[in-house]
């Protein structure tokens, strides 16, 4: 315990230690049931007598703020903490700086939503705003071994730093399967992410500053748009159709606006699940490169595909430097791993690297090495085989109770892969008033209003999670959303 002690004070050494000790329990940050060190270990630390720490903790023992247990130690006493934060100590508001970014930093609707959903009151809240696949496909025990076979094999370089790229045979066992999917890179052009969030993050602070404009798809993923209204860029829209981004308006929109960045989902996109096709691929990297844009290609779940053919990346199309890549593990196999990557070639590479080591030195380097000896032995390959295999089924049910149990003025354009279903509101309807009530029915879905940068776009439309939850609670789900939509409007029954 680091207790800070003023030898000049006219307060008594016992008397400040005691009050650091007590201000900690009081607050809540020395949770109940915390056994204090030892008075002799804490004098020893603190370079006072030990009778010095006796007298404190005596103290805090006459106030029943901890109680000594013979033989065992002194022990902050339970039904503490009762937290009181700063702020809701009267007369003490927040420094003049905090007050600052309290007013500026506007309201966060993806947030606001999440708190909506959270506070639901609902006993079975069905959930289908999630962002991720259904964690009983966790790989736990597996997992479990391999951490302990790579600690038992590397001991301790395992818990290093390690390499600010990343773990070298990580980034090996990367490009191969990249190689696979039909992209050529060298390791030494990966560079490991604390999830692909971390690369887009780096990506846009590398290349953007405020007042730049970015050209995102409409709708997009909701925590870029955050991005980007944080680093105060302006942000240009391109609609979306079944067939990806709508290249037809991309050249006007270079012209007006010249862009910094073009940020594209070209699989799976979320959240309308549509795939670029090839021709858009190639017009796409071919007014990039007239227009002199940089490209972030994001692919989050590329790999979940049901059916159909993938289509090269971006990357693989760009003959050099125009192109960064991004993808992830999070959405494949577990997003607590945090582990993702980009790849990029040319001077923007080493940047990036440069921005990776200032944000935070390096990935888990554990977590890479568990990752690399999943991904070698074959495991992964068949996590995703199983994966494929039981989200496609549940694409089907959701898709089927959609058609059996939504009213007829729902719209939704079946994805080919992915997490996520889109669909359109029946005319007249919006989630301002839908959520609440399907809140109250036990069932959430992703607003709209999330996905594109003026808000209001998106008040008639929602994102569905298909993978998160079993076949009967997706019907249930959707059996609920049905009467959460007919109490807003009584739709003639199918
Ligand atoms: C489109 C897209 N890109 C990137 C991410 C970031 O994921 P992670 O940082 O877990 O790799 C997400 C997460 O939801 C996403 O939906």
């Amino acid at each position: 315990m680091r207790i800070p002690i003023d030898r000049d004070s006219e307060i008594p050494l016992y008397q400040q230690i005691e009050t650091y000790i007590r201000q900690g329990i009081l607050s809540g940050s020395i949770a109940s049931g915390t056994r204090l060190p030892a008075s002799r270990v804490l004098a020893n630390d603190l370079g006072v007598n030990r009778i010095t720490v006796e007298n404190a903790y005596a103290e805090l023992e006459a106030d029943n703020l901890v109680h000594s247990k013979v033989g065992s130690g002194t022990y902050v006493m339970p039904s503490y903490p009762t937290p009181s934060l700063p702020k809701d100590v009267p007369g003490a508001p927040w420094p003049l700086w905090q007050q600052d970014l309290e007013a500026s930093r506007g309201s966060r609707l993806s947030d606001e939503l999440e708190t909506q959903i959270t506070s639901s009151r609902h006993p079975d809240l069905i959930r289908f705003d999630s962002g991720v696949g259904d964690s009983i496909l966790f790989p736990v025990e597996e997992f479990r071994k391999i951490l302990q076979a790579v600690l038992r094999r590397d001991g301790l370089l395992a818990l290093e730093y390690g390499d600010p790229l990343g773990y070298a045979p990580l980034r090996s066992t990367i490009a191969h399967v990249l190689a696979s999917q039909g992209l050529q890179t060298n390791p030494e052009n990966i560079l490991i992410t604390a999830g692909s969030q971390q690369a887009i993050t780096l990506a846009a602070q590398l290349l953007l500053k405020p007042g730049d404009a970015v050209i995102v798809e409409s709708p997009t993923y909701a925590r870029v748009l955050e991005l980007l209204q944080t680093l105060q860029c302006r942000v240009v829209s391109i609609p979306v159709d079944d067939q990806g981004m709508q290249i037809d308006g991309l050249e006007i929109l270079l012209q007006q606006h010249h862009p910094r960045l073009i940020y594209t989902i070209p699989n799976f996109q979320n959240p309308t699940g549509s795939c670029l096709s090839l021709n858009r691929r190639r017009h796409l990297l071919s007014l990039a490169d007239r227009y002199n844009v940089p490209i972030l290609e994001d692919d989050y779940v590329g790999d979940l595909r049901y059916e159909g053919h993938a289509l090269p990346a971006l990357k693989a199309l760009d003959p050099g430097g125009r192109v960064i890549y991004v993808s992830t593990f999070s959405k494949m196999l577990m997003p607590g791993l945090r582990v993702g990557f980009l790849v990029a070639d040319g001077p923007v590479q080493a940047s990036l690297l440069h921005f990776k080591r200032m944000s935070d030195l390096a990935t888990s380097n554990l977590a890479q090495r568990a990752l690399e000896s999943f991904v070698t032995v074959g495991r992964y390959q068949a996590h995703l085989h199983r994966a494929c295999q039981l989200y496609r089924k549940r694409r089907d049910t959701m898709l089927r109770a959609i058609r059996g149990s939504l009213p007829a003025g729902v719209q939704v354009c079946p994805p080919q892969g992915g997490l996520f279903i889109w669909m359109r509101l029946p005319e007249g309807l919006e989630n301002d008033q839908l959520l609440p009530l399907a809140l109250a029915e036990g069932v959430s879905y992703a607003a709209g209003e999330c996905f594109f940068n003026n808000r209001k776009g998106g008040a008639g439309f929602m994102r569905l999670n298909f993978a998160a939850q079993s076949p009967e609670r997706i019907e249930t789900g959707i059996r609920r959303l049905g009467k959460a939509m007919r109490r807003l409007r009584p739709f003639t029954a199918k």
